[in-house]
């Protein structure tokens, strides 16, 4: 399960021997090949070049190592763009960018449709059978670079399809986008541009605008889906397919696939800059364990196989601050991905490259093709311990941790990020701050979309974070959820609007008062330098100015909250209260420290024998393995709750900064060699 990138035709033939030789020598089992390597298998139109590729696969299996292909389509040739100018996307200024990188297709442009299945295809055909060909990637962290959607004709015209397919005929789609006002009715599909916010004299056309996310991520899926459909005609049936997604970028949805993924990787690198950790600390080389956890729950969720592509090996080149990992952070992500479920691991990338592009970005082995860096010293570990323990990861084992939900609605997130009505509102991070404090508190937390199959009954707590665009038997779920016994905790800005983005003929966030019992009075947000205060039942007392919602509790609620000033002063901000044989609380106020005060606090009352993991830290089981991750830059003891005392395979119940701690949950395994 464990293994490298690489790029065969970046380096001379004579070379590659060695290269996979130290790669089997590392522990690694798999290698991953010719992601962009479209030039080398087809250096002119139609004429396919494949036997360098064959050379590589065959001392990879060789050396005893499985093989990863990918569809080379993030990186399309010269001639295809000199020849085909079309295939490249628009930006939304209106120029078309020029080859010299790479995503520079638009995956909506038959023509380049028409190439990327040609060399897809003969490239499944050529290796699909292959008893060492295990898995297929499909294209590279599909979307565009700096979130931008293309806007060239190609796109025009799906779009147009796109919304007949959606709405039928141009009277419903007046009527969704609520397109009476400021004349915008279109007579027919012709008639529709691409929003382009650059394009527009005045504000945009919100529904339009949502739209036009909605069929940017589902043509990024689609592209995904027809490959995957060749593939699978070509492939034999054991060998799986994945796309490696990069679960931040907001523009594009991974359940949007639908169909063809066996299963869901991501691409993870916790250290370049934009993570600076608390306090002046040495966090910052660590990375934030939340983060890299949601993109491991997220991903995990789609479908329940997931792994991580490419795991950063190291320094790299593209962020803002590109320092020194912590010695042993790249083993802490490998063993964070292994505790969430991870099948397989994998980086990007085995050698450091001496030109080209990304210079400064660290692979496994050093500049000299020869010595092991620091990351890749960490891969050779893991791999070993991989091996020690594998027969405690071969029986799967309920986890042993308390089991929360939380609802991740895309389309909610994308429309309130469209309208946040205060610049102060981001729609994710309010998200992450319920994620957060499900983690903080030792849960094993499922990303649920709101119409997911999972029963919610074997959840202990189910938050519903800023689902705004809800349908209404969802909300009858989580009701009956709460009513059977289930701790629902519901967010300020949830079922205001129905799922075209319309709010219902009803008084402002009806559907949420029928839901909670509570009378909502109204919301206010606060303008740079102005803060409110608000009490909570404990006494304590936080600042607000995100969104504050002004409640007037139901009767026999707990008033968990009650703010102190403006003209509100005295209303309720949260509560909770009992709903059948379960709860339900009512988080109505959005600041960083306030609302995750209130999130645990309304689940601490509810389940009083939970104890919060230690700062910067996260616990994961695994089959028969408890697994301690310290993202501290201290040592930290390994709370007694936790390790209950059971033997401990991998370091001690001391846990060094960076370091992790791995015990046996089931006792009296005696097929485990114990590390010397
Ligand atoms: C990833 C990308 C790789 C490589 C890497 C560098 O986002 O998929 O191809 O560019 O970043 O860290
Ligand atoms: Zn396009």
């Amino acid at each position: 399960m464990i293994g490298t990138y690489y790029y065969p035709e970046q380096w001379p033939a004579e070379e590659w021997p060695a290269d996979f030789k130290r790669m089997a020598a590392m522990g690694l089992r798999h290698v991953h090949m010719a992601e962009f390597a479209w030039t080398h298998l087809e250096p002119r139109e139609g004429e396919f070049c494949f036997d360098w590729l064959d050379r590589a696969v065959d001392l990879a299996a060789r050396n005893g190592l499985d093989i990863i292909l990918c569809t080379p389509t993030a990186a399309p040739p010269a001639w295809a763009a000199q020849t085909y100018p079309e295939i490249l996307m628009v930006r939304a200024n209106g120029r078309r960018v020029t080859h010299g990188s790479r995503g520079q297709r638009c995956v909506n442009d038959p023509q380049f449709n028409r190439l990327a299945r040609r060399i897809s295809t003969a490239l499944a055909r050529c290796y699909g059978d292959h008893p060492r060909v295990t898995g297929w990637q499909l294209d590279n962290e599909i979307g565009h670079y700096d979130n931008a959607p293309c806007y060239c004709p190609a796109c025009e015209l799906a779009f147009r399809s796109y919304l007949q397919a959606r709405y039928g005929d141009i009277f419903a789609l007046n009527q969704a986008w609520g397109a009476d006002f400021w004349s915008q009715n279109y007579q027919s599909f012709g008639q529709i541009p691409l929003p382009n916010p650059q394009a527009l004299p005045h504000l945009p056309n919100e529904h339009a605008l949502l739209d036009f996310r909605r069929f940017h991520s589902l043509s990024l899926a689609r592209f995904l889906e027809i490959q995957a459909d060749l593939l699978r005609e070509n492939i034999r049936p054991e060998a799986w397919i994945t796309h490696n997604f990069m679960t931040d970028d907001a523009f594009v949805y991974p359940r949007h696939v639908r169909r063809g993924l066996d299963l869901y990787t991501l691409t993870s690198y916790p250290v370049s800059g934009k993570f600076r950790g608390p306090g002046g600390s040495q966090n910052f080389r660590i990375g934030d364990p939340l983060n890299v956890a949601f993109h491991h729950d997220f991903t995990r969720t789609h479908n329940g196989r997931w792994g991580v592509m490419e795991q950063q090996p190291g320094q790299v080149n593209w962020g803002s601050h590109n320092c020194r990992p912590y010695p042993g952070a790249v083993r802490l992500w490998l063993w964070t991905a292994i505790a969430h479920g991870a099948e397989l691991l994998d980086t990007y990338r085995f050698r450091q490259p001496r030109s080209g592009c990304e210079q400064y970005h660290e692979g496994l082995v050093q500049l000299d093709g020869q010595t092991l860096s620091s990351g890749g010293e960490d891969f050779a570990r893991v791999a070993r311990e991989l091996t020690q323990l594998a027969p405690l990861m071969e029986a799967a084992m309920a986890p042993e941790m308390p089991r929360a939900a939380i609802i991740y609605h895309w389309d909610s997130l994308t429309a309130l990020a469209l309208h946040p009505q205060t610049a102060d509102f981001d729609p994710l991070t309010a998200w992450h701050r319920y994620y957060r404090v499900l983690k903080e508190l030792g849960f094993q937390v499922d990303i649920l979309a709101p119409d997911s199959e999972h029963e919610l009954a074997a959840y202990d707590v189910v938050c519903v974070p800023f689902v705004d665009l809800a349908e209404k038997d969802w909300l009858e779920r989580w009701r009956q959820y709460a009513i059977e016994g289930g701790n629902l905790i519901v967010s300020a800005r949830t079922a205001t609007r129905d799922t075209r983005g319309h709010f219902p003929k009803c008084r402002y966030g009806q559907r949420l008062m029928d839901l909670t019992g509570g009378e909502l009075q109204g919301y206010d947000v606060l303008p740079p330098g102005h803060k409110g205060r608000v009490r909570l039942a404990d006494g304590s007392a936080y600042k607000w100015n995100i969104w504050g919602e002004q409640w007037l509790a139901p009767a026999g609620a707990a008033v968990l909250a009650t703010y102190e000033d403006h003209f509100y002063t005295g209303t309720c901000a949260a509560f909770q209260r009992s709903s059948g044989q379960g709860s339900l609380a009512l988080v109505g106020v959005e600041a960083s420290e306030l609302s995750e005060a209130l999130v645990r606090q309304s689940i601490l009352r509810r389940l009083p024998d939970i104890r919060p993991l230690p700062a910067s830290c996260l616990y994961h089981t695994r089959d028969q393995l408890g697994i301690f991750l310290n993202y501290s830059d201290q040592a930290v003891s390994v709370p007694a709750h936790l390790h209950k005392q059971r033997p401990v395979h991998i370091g001690s119940l001391e846990t060094p900064p960076a370091g992790v701690s791995v015990w046996q949950l089931a006792p009296g395994n005696s097929q485990v060699i114990t590390s010397t």
